[in-house]
């Protein structure tokens, strides 16, 4: 007969915080291709998302506008438990990342700087570029995050916004979206860089395309999937771990995804998949903030 555990106080906490969801925001459904790194990187963990699909899109609106709506998004993940909130969206996390990590009473992780040092690790040259909303490169976090990193890279930052309505209809490689991928890389490929930041959640879809345009030489680099890299590292090494059941226990019994758009519109389920890779399962609508 094995002994009954009795638990100190401590590790009670530590439990119910590592059983506690994940929280995922995004101004859409295009933050699913996070929670698709996530899910693949830490498939123990449970996720609650939350697409903000009535106020979509963020990449067009002023920093306070976007600062404002970041914070009703997160508020609305803490009010269901979780244990720490991801700024999925670029835009909110380029202007509102600082406001959020002060206002929120659990741990924030933004996309940007965990695709900064992506970006650094990945370039030989020295010559990079960022891609992303207006709002993404008009903010410049970007920059300031990878010459924090490393002073001596030359960055080519360029606003890319068409890529965004191209990958939610679908346009990932006709002759619509390759005529955008090559007016807009254009400057990029003649600058000789060696690695792009695809600095928004819906670029990840475009990446054939975007490498074919710029060439084998350059290689591209997801935040997505460096976002969750950094996830790992946070869960494990906040509050003596927060990680939900590791190894074989991670592996009998999957986290389980929640998600709530602000807005249904008629065809979220289709680009819901494409973004997740998987089918989206239910999804109920929700109301935060006075819009
Ligand atoms: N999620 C946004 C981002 O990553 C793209 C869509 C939008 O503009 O809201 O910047």
């Amino acid at each position: 007969m094995t002994e009954p555990q009795i638990q100190n106080p401590q590790s009670q906490i530590a439990n119910h915080k590592s059983r506690s969801p994940i929280g995922v925001f995004d101004s859409g459904i295009g933050g699913l291709t996070v929670v698709r790194g996530l899910r693949r990187r830490l498939p123990g963990e449970s996720i609650i998302y939350f697409g903000d699909t009535a106020r979509l899109p963020y990449g067009t609106k002023s920093a306070e506008t976007i600062k404002r709506f970041a914070l009703e998004d997160a508020e609305f993940l803490v009010s269901r438990g979780v244990k720490l909130v991801i700024a999925a969206c670029h835009s909110a996390s380029s202007v509102a990342l600082a406001d959020l990590e002060r206002q929120l009473t659990v741990p924030v992780l933004g996309v940007i700087e965990p695709g900064a040092r992506a970006l650094c690790a990945a370039t030989r040259s020295g010559r990079v570029a960022v891609i992303g909303t207006g709002a993404t490169i008009r903010a410049g976090a970007y920059e300031q995050a990878i010459r924090r990193l490393r002073g001596d890279v030359e960055i080519v930052a360029k606003a890319t916004p068409l890529f965004v309505p191209l990958a939610e209809e679908g346009w990932l490689e006709n002759d619509v979206a390759e005529a955008a991928a090559r007016r807009y890389l254009a400057p990029l490929v003649a600058e000789r860089i060696d690695a792009v930041l695809l600095g928004c959640t819906h670029y990840p879809l475009l990446a054939p395309l975007i490498g074919r345009v710029l060439g084998p030489g350059v290689k591209l680099v997801d935040s997505s999937e460096e976002t969750a890299v950094a996830a790992e590292a946070m869960l494990g090494q906040r509050d003596g771990g927060m990680e939900a059941g590791r190894d074989e226990e991670r592996k009998a019994k999957p986290g389980t995804l929640s998600c709530y758009l602000s807005d249904l519109s008629p065809n979220f389920e289709t680009i819901g998949s494409r973004f997740l890779g998987e089918p989206l399962g239910d999804v109920l609508r929700v109301s935060v903030g006075k819009g």
